[in-house]
């Protein structure tokens, strides 16, 4: 029998009425049953110095490496900020990518699944292609397909950010399947490490 994936998501904007979060939120509902999405908020976490983490990580970002230490796999929504990725989930994204002490990475190796959300025309791919290519540093499998790449999501969300458009849960449906098949391979390859 295939063990329960836990995923942890966050998502690149920290407004209240992001769509991406929004997105993360529907991920929850759409998740393959008997697997969990933890949602971690990235607002509290500092600007990236190199001098505070080698006086020890920041409260608030060792509670993220933490998190995401536990977790089999991550999904990230991410918004498209000057054909990228925010800073916010840079700066994240940089804590995450450094070691501790015993040299662990916690972002590291780790599945991850991408998707992202925007009013305009192009649903975030320019940022998407970067944030992949970010992830090459840390050595995560990244899930390819489907790409979910939202445009016009004002109008796939209801008033209340609830995600109603029957083909963007579609795709989302099925790069959680393939996140949690992905993730159920490393997980039974490093139990057998
Ligand atoms: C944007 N936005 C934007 N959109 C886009 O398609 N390409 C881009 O390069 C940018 N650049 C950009 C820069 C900055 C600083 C802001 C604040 C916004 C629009 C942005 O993607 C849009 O507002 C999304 O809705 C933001 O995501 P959330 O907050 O709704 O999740």
């Amino acid at each position: 029998m295939t063990q329960p994936i836990h995923v942890l998501g966050f998502s690149g904007s920290l407004r209240q009425a992001s769509l991406n979060s929004a997105l993360l939120r529907a991920a929850d509902e759409l998740l393959p049953e008997g697997n969990t999405l933890e949602i971690f908020d990235l607002s509290a976490i500092p600007l990236y110095n190199d001098d505070l983490r080698t006086h020890g990580y920041p409260v608030e970002v060792q509670q993220f490496r933490d998190r995401l230490r536990v977790a089999d796999a991550v999904l990230i929504a991410t918004p498209e900020y000057n054909y990228s990725i925010p800073g916010v989930l840079k700066n994240a994204l940089d804590w995450a990518s450094r070691p501790n002490a015993d040299k662990v990475v916690p972002l590291k190796g780790k599945p991850v699944a991408i998707m992202g959300a925007t009013p305009g025309m192009f649903g975030t791919v320019r940022a998407q292609m970067h944030l992949r290519q970010m992830l090459v540093y840390t050595d995560n499998p990244i899930v390819n397909q489907p790409q979910v790449l939202v445009a016009g999501a004002k109008d796939k969300f209801d008033a209340d950010l609830h995600l109603t458009d029957d083909a963007t849960r579609g795709f989302v449906r099925d790069l959680l399947h393939n996140l949690v098949k992905l993730a159920a391979l490393y997980k039974r390859e490093s139990a057998q490490v």
